[in-house]
Formats: structure tokens, C-alpha cells, sequence
């Protein structure tokens, strides 16, 4: 099968496309035709070597951590979906023909597979974010870096738990945000007193989504560094706050909910741009510039 790998780390030179044999379902495994595999920026960071303190690669190394397709092979222990489901999941060397998915729930049939395959880690990581950092219905929750992927399923998870958010991104993303149920603010200079005039009685707790050195600013506007929350700063402990991390909790309850959401029109993923497997190395080029509004997402015929 065709399948985009790196063999060492680097740029965008050392992304290739090869054929590899098929991975095969083993136990509570289930493997899927490739149909759309989501963009994550841990795909360019991994490849760059970012990661390489607390995590090993063995090349050669596939890309991709989750995936939409139709299910082909059932691994022994799996009775929840059969050959010919349509699914979504978290899984390994996604950006593939086929795959191997380890978490999954049932595609919707309304759902489709572009939107579904960049679910996964927006909705898992937006989950956790909003459980630590421990904001209830009634609050008012701050998301930094609110237009991209996590930000985008942050608001709209939020939103459905009773939460106000102010979120920021540049000017352009502002109806995006909005369109999402977010009041949005820029980011940059003078946040806290544009923050203070969107909510004169304070925000209760703050996410950082966007990893762009905000920790202290967000302490300033929160007043307590236990509710700022970091999913994209390694430095947010040593102010005092919080970094989220996997490994993912209860995933398949969340794709559970979140599929069902998205059938009823309650959450929606705005796919930005769709690439074919072999401009795996342009969807991260495009990805690593940090623009993105929703997701980026590699489709499959
Ligand atoms: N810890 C975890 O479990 C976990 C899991 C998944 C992802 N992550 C990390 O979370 C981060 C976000 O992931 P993602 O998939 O949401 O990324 P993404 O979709 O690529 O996010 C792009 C967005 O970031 C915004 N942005 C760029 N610079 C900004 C700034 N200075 N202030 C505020 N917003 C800014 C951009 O908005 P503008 O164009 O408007 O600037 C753009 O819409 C990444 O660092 C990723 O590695 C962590």
C-alpha cells in the first residue's frame, strides 16, 4: 500500500511516499480503508524532532494519528462494528491506505468522512482542556489561539456546557469565531483591558491553545494560575498552571457524543483545505505556518 513515512528527522525534504505492506488488526484492533486522515501540528513537530526528549520514533516512521474509513479487518475481541462499518478513530500511521484504529465509534452517515477523520484529537484534547482546567456552566472561559482546530471544538464544547467564551484570533477569524458562539477579541498587546470590557466581572478560567507565550498575561487576567491551562506551552507549570497531555481518557465516549452532535447540527468542523496522501509534506508545510482555521485533512479515494 501507499503510505507517507520519514526516515529521519528534518524539514519538509525528509516526508516520502512508499509502499509498505498493509498493517493487520491484531486484538481489540480494528483496521480501516483509509478515507481521511486529519492534519495535527504534533505531526510536523514529531517530524522535526521536537518531541524527541520524551518520546521514541522508530524509522521509519508513518504520519498520522487518526482516521475516517470503512472498517476491513476485526481483531480478535471486537464486537462493536463489523467488516463494511463506516467509522472514526484514533490510530496509528493513519495518513495510509489502510490503517490500524485502536479507539472508534460508528460514522454517522451524515457525517462526512473529511469531517469525521479530523475529529478525533480536536474533541478528545478540547475535552480534557475543559475538564482540568475546571470551569462549570455559568463561567466564563478565555481561549487563546481560538480559530484552529482545538479552538474551535473548545468553543463549541464549551458552549454546549453552559460556558461564555472570549476568544481570540486575528481580525479575519472574528465572524468565524462568532459564527462558532465565541465573542472574539484579537490576540497581542492590551488583551487584559480588551478582556476587562468583554467581561467587567472577570473570566474564571483561561485556555492557551495556541502555545504563543501567554502564560503570564493569562495568570494576570485570571488572578489564579491553577485555572490557566496550557495545551501547547511546556512552560505553563512553572508559572503555577496547568499543561494537559494524554494518553486520551474515555475517547470513545467522546466520538460517541460528538458524532451524534454533528448529526443533529450541534457541533460542526470546518475543514479548511483537503490534500491528497502525496502532498502529505505540503498539508504540514501549510499547518507548520500556524494559520489554520478549523483543520487541514489528507483524503483518500
Ligand atoms: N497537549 C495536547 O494534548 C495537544 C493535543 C493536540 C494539539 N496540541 C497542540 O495544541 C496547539 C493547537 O493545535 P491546533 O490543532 O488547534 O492548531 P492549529 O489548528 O494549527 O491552530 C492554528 C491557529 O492558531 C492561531 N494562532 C496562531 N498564532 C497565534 C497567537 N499568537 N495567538 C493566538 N492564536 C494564534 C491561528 O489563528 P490566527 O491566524 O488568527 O492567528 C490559527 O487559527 C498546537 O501547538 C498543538 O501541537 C496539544
Amino acid at each position: 500500500m501507499k503510505a507517507a513515512q520519514f526516515n529521519e528527522y528534518g524539514g519538509l525534504d525528509v516526508v516520502r511516499m512508499v509502499e509498505v505492506d498493509e498493517p493487520h488488526a491484531g486484538p481489540g484492533q480494528v483496521r480501516i480503508i483509509v478515507r481521511a486522515a486529519g492534519v495535527n501540528p504534533s505531526d510536523w513537530k514529531r517530524r522535526d524532532g521536537q518531541y524527541r526528549d520524551f518520546e521514541d520514533v522508530a524509522f521509519p516512521a508513518g504520519f498520522g494519528v487518526e482516521a475516517s474509513g470503512i472498517v476491513d479487518e476485526v481483531g480478535d475481541g471486537v464486537s462493536n462494528v463489523s467488516v463494511g462499518d463506516a467509522v472514526f478513530g484514533f490510530g496509528e500511521n493513519t495518513m495510509a491506505q489502510y490503517a490500524i484504529l485502536t479507539h472508534w465509534a460508528l460514522k454517522p452517515g451524515d457525517v462526512p468522512f473529511e469531517v469525521a477523520g479530523g475529529l478525533p484529537v480536536i474533541i478528545d484534547t478540547a475535552t480534557r482542556a475543559l475538564d482540568e482546567v475546571g470551569i462549570a456552566s455559568g463561567q466564563t472561559l478565555l481561549a487563546s489561539g481560538a480559530a484552529g482546530g482545538i479552538g474551535s471544538a473548545v468553543i463549541q464544547l464549551a458552549r454546549l456546557r453552559g460556558i461564555t467564551v472570549i476568544g481570540t484570533a486575528s481580525a479575519p477569524k472574528h465572524d468565524y469565531l462568532r459564527d462558532l458562539g465565541a465573542i472574539p477579541t484579537t490576540y497581542g498587546p492590551g488583551l487584559a483591558e480588551r478582556i476587562k470590557e468583554l467581561a467587567p466581572n472577570g473570566v474564571d478560567a483561561a485556555l492557551d491553545l495556541a502555545g504563543s507565550g501567554v502564560i503570564p498575561e493569562l495568570i494576570a487576567i485570571v488572578g489564579n494560575p491553577a485555572r490557566v491551562l496550557s495545551v501547547a506551552d511546556f512552560s505553563a507549570e512553572e508559572y503555577g498552571a496547568k499543561f494537559s497531555h494524554g494518553p486520551p481518557k474515555d475517547p470513545e465516549l467522546i466520538f460517541a457524543y460528538v458524532a451524534r452532535l454533528c448529526s443533529e447540527g450541534l457541533f460542526r468542523l470546518h475543514v479548511e483545505q483537503t490534500f491528497p496522501l502525496e502532498q502529505t509534506a505540503l498539508a504540514q508545510d501549510v499547518s507548520a505556518r500556524g494559520r489554520v482555521m478549523g483543520k487541514l485533512v489528507i483524503s483518500l479515494d
